[in-house]
């Protein structure tokens, strides 16, 4: 127990310095850049600050004010705050000093097998711990495992930890994280009590980066703003880490709505629209140039996939049946590109449908 106290007071200083350094970086004109994405410098410090997410943070402050806490589960897309608000949560309950003892965070990075979970998460289970902190304050005398991307474990290393979740359940609490709950074990999740987190609605995302422009003086544009929010479809993360690109990129000039596209990889309208013609042509020798040009211009096949499935979608003069036969291959497509098929051959072979589609209708 002494070592462990000692332990608590040497690092205790660690957090403040951190503070000081954010607080020095987000005063200094945004001149020389720290070299902290913004993404960690930026991420909620308490459970308050966590936006959008009302019933999770609601449960946890419950427990903040000394109700028990369950197990959790978190799930939901990237870039949403869950990894977020359960540090947050324990930098709460626990202060700086007794976070490490008490928390033991594993993610993806970090190798959970079955070994880990029968060696080192049963360990560090069974320690019993007291229910105050350095300072005198009380805290749950119990200690969190955080098992973040839990969807990546295996389903040995899952159902191994079934046993000790309720043996330990006087001593440790777990929280899951995972991105598909359906990935989670069924006798893992009635464990634990879910939360879905939800992509997060556009006008928080706009609050949060107009904030961080705000704090770290960046001359941004409205339009470019919409336009962060628009390609990173509810993941903050995604739209932090492009304005700080975009950010570098333009080097204090204003940030448009251009560089903006230009960062994400989205792939103009123009663009698309002269793809969408050469189809409507049913000249495949056509196809085949633009295709081509769009390989040669870099853009990924991925993206065309999502952003040709939103077109799709809306355009008027094609029917129903048209549009199902053309997102049938959009699926295919898609499935053949994560399993590593080739991008040329994809798309041309996904705009030969859209072609045999389109002329069809006239
Ligand atoms: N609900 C939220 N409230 C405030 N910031 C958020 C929220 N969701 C995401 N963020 C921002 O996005 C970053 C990544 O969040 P994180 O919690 O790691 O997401 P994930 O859900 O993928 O674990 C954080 O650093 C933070 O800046
Ligand atoms: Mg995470």
């Amino acid at each position: 127990m002494q070592a462990f106290l000692k332990g608590g007071t040497s690092i205790s200083t660690k957090p403040l310095k951190e503070k000081t350094a954010t607080s020095s970086a987000s005063g200094s004109d945004g001149k020389k850049p720290k070299p902290v994405p913004w993404v960690e410098k930026y991420r909620p410090k308490c459970v308050d600050e966590v936006a959008y997410q009302e019933e999770v943070v609601a449960v946890l402050k419950k427990s903040l004010e000394g109700a028990d806490l369950p197990n959790l589960l978190f799930y939901g897309p990237p870039g949403t705050g869950k990894t977020s608000t359960i540090l947050a949560a324990a930098r709460e309950l626990y202060g700086p000093e007794l976070f490490r003892q008490r928390v033991l965070e594993l993610n993806a990075s970090d190798e959970r097998g079955i070994q880990v979970v029968r060696e080192k998460v049963k360990n560090f289970s069974q320690l019993t711990v007291g229910g105050s902190r350095l300072d005198g304050k009380p805290c749950p005398p119990f200690k969190i495992v955080i098992l973040d991307e839990a969807d990546s474990m295996t389903s040995a290393a899952q159902a191994a930890l079934r046993r000790t979740m309720e043996k330990e359940s006087k001593t440790t609490r777990f929280c899951l994280i995972c991105n598909y709950v359906s990935r989670i074990i069924e006798p893992l999740t009635s464990r634990c009590s879910k939360f879905r987190f939800k992509p997060l609605a556009d006008g928080i995302q706009r609050q949060r980066l107009v904030d961080i422009c705000k704090k770290e003086n960046v001359n941004i544009t409205n339009e470019a703003i919409s336009r962060l929010v628009e390609v990173s479809e509810g993941d903050l993360r995604k739209a932090i880490t492009f304005l700080q690109s975009a950010t570098r990129l333009t080097a204090g000039k204003e940030v448009t709505d251009i560089v903006v596209t230009e960062i994400a990889g989205v792939i103009p309208k123009d663009t698309l629209n002269s793809v969408l013609a050469a189809c409507q042509s049913g000249l495949f020798e056509k196809l085949e140039t633009v295709v081509m040009s769009l390989i040669n211009n870099g853009h990924a096949a991925t993206q065309l996939v999502n952003q040709l499935h939103d077109i799709i979608l809306e355009r008027q003069d094609l029917t129903d049946k048209q549009k199902a036969a053309i997102t049938e291959k959009l699926a295919e497509v898609d499935k053949c590109l994560v399993d590593g098929a080739d991008e040329y051959l994809q798309m041309l072979s996904l705009f030969a449908v859209v072609m045999q589609q389109m002329t069809q209708n006239s």
